[in-house]
């Protein structure tokens, strides 16, 4: 049975699924705000440490956790701690949460797609600035085009994981991942060039150290949890597709280095050009959805054609950032299945399917219709984003950390660090991995949890 489980073609092939999953909406509508407002230049040095000392330690727990079990996320846990009640349930969590991400993740992609339609009409060239941004709550309060995008979005992603790991999600990634630079920096350089870019640039590069609250620090390391895809089983499942052999640090760090420096490339695509039309950044949706549109229709005033592409190439960068990550969130559900119910990809990716299609349509209705139902004053979508988001990934990254730290032998995470000893490197710098895992991570991601509650 193990033996028939597929795994990724090499170094390159790995890097480039993780770093799908990594690079996503995070990194192009979070971060580039986040940098902003938490003192520019001043809060990417903390995110750099945040990452190096918290995030890619529990990277490489994740990573171990898949592939010293060599099974899928639910399993794992219960396969390493040898079935205690306790693990199994934990393994559950890490369905569990994948699957609710990738229902309103869909939602947001659906609109990516509407958006590159709207493009390819020069819909943003062709409406007034002032009118611009009414044409996202236009669009998301309407019942039934939302919702349509979104299974659109949701069935071409699903359709990748049906090709499998190696024809479907690797092939996937190989072509995706470096497309996906290119069009970045196309955006990079047209924002850039704007008159008035400049103010963005001081936006982003000026450090102002007076930012830096330890509200910066918990807010770095949300960040840098959502964007290395941490907590919710999908490094853990792909860790389990990655050959025994691999130098799984070289690996970790190849992942977190492109989500760095894609985030800081979107950071500079994005603010020069918002700047440049004089618009507020604002946060979330509407900074890509609102402001950016807003940006096109200004720039289309005089070059409408090449404001026009550029609106097109933007959204197809998010449409494809935003597919390998949830790709990635889907296969945690599927592998699952697979080989729990032991029903093909095929079967396994239609029961996906239907789930997250069916909670995307609950998101997707709650900026129109069913806007009125809410929980803590949260619509479905804001209430899902925020439990997953705040909490549970929070927890599950704790869990999974606490778990390689604290219950695994520390010689089997030395062994499967240095791939048995096949890494000289590796094992010299081992005794700060181990230290960084069973210490400083979780006492980091604890105090992050505090954080983010009582301050
Ligand atoms: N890392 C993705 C992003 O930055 O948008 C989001 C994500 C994908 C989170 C997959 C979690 C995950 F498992």
């Amino acid at each position: 049975m193990a033996d028939k489980r597929e795994k990724f073609g090499g170094r390159l092939a790995v890097i480039l699924a993780m770093a799908g999953s990594a690079i996503g909406l995070g990194n192009i509508w979070r971060f580039p705000y986040m940098v902003g407002e938490h003192g520019g230049a001043a809060f990417v040095i903390v995110y750099v440490i945040a990452t190096l000392l918290i995030s890619l330690p529990v990277f490489l727990a994740e990573v171990m956790i898949g592939r010293r079990s060599h099974t899928n996320a639910r399993d794992a846990f219960a396969r390493l701690s040898r079935h205690h009640p306790f693990w199994k349930g934990v393994g559950f969590l890490t369905i569990l949460i994948p699957t609710l991400i990738a229902s309103y993740y869909s939602v947001i992609g659906g609109w990516s797609v509407e958006y590159l339609i709207k493009s390819f009409g020069f819909a943003f060239v062709r409406t007034p600035p002032e009118e611009v941004s009414g044409l996202f709550g236009a669009f998301v309060s309407s019942t039934w085009m939302p919702l349509v995008m979104h299974l659109v979005f949701l069935a071409a992603s699903v359709g990748v994981v049906a090709g499998g790991v190696k024809s479907g999600i690797e092939k996937f990634s190989k072509v995706s991942l470096p497309v996906l630079f290119l069009l970045i920096l196309f955006i990079l350089v047209y924002s850039v060039t704007l008159p008035g870019a400049g103010a963005g640039v001081r936006y982003l590069l000026h450090p102002d150290w007076s930012q830096l609250t330890p509200r910066t620090f918990a807010y770095a390391m949300g960040q840098s949890f959502f964007s290395l895809s941490l907590g919710m089983g999908a490094i853990i499942t792909y860790g389990s597709y990655v050959n025994k052999k691999e130098n799984i640090l070289a690996t970790s760090a190849g992942t977190a280095l492109s989500d760095l420096l894609f985030a800081i490339l979107a950071g500079f695509a994005i603010m020069p050009a918002v700047f440049a039309a004089g618009v507020e950044p604002g946060a979330g949706p509407g900074l890509i959805f609102q402001s950016v549109p807003y940006v096109f229709s200004k720039m289309g005033a005089d070059l409408p054609l090449l404001s026009g592409i550029v609106s097109a190439v933007f959204f197809l960068a998010i449409i494809v950032a935003a597919m390998t990550s949830l790709i990635s969130l889907v296969e945690v559900g599927v592998s699952f299945l697979m080989e729990r119910s032991g029903i093909s990809r095929g079967k396994a990716c239609l029961v996906l399917f239907g789930i997250c299609g069916t909670l995307g349509t609950l998101c997707s209705l709650s900026f129109g219709p069913l806007s009125g139902v809410t929980v803590a004053g949260m619509t479905i979508f804001d209430l899902l984003d925020w439990i997953c988001s705040n909490v549970l990934l929070l927890v599950m990254a704790l869990l999974a950390v606490v778990f390689v730290g604290w219950i695994l032998p520390r010689s089997v995470v030395r062994d499967e660090f240095t791939s048995r000893e096949m890494y000289a490197f590796n094992d010299r710098i081992f005794p700060l991995v181990w230290f960084l895992i069973k210490w400083v991570a979780p006492v980091a991601v604890v105090i992050i949890f505090f954080t983010n509650f009582i301050l």
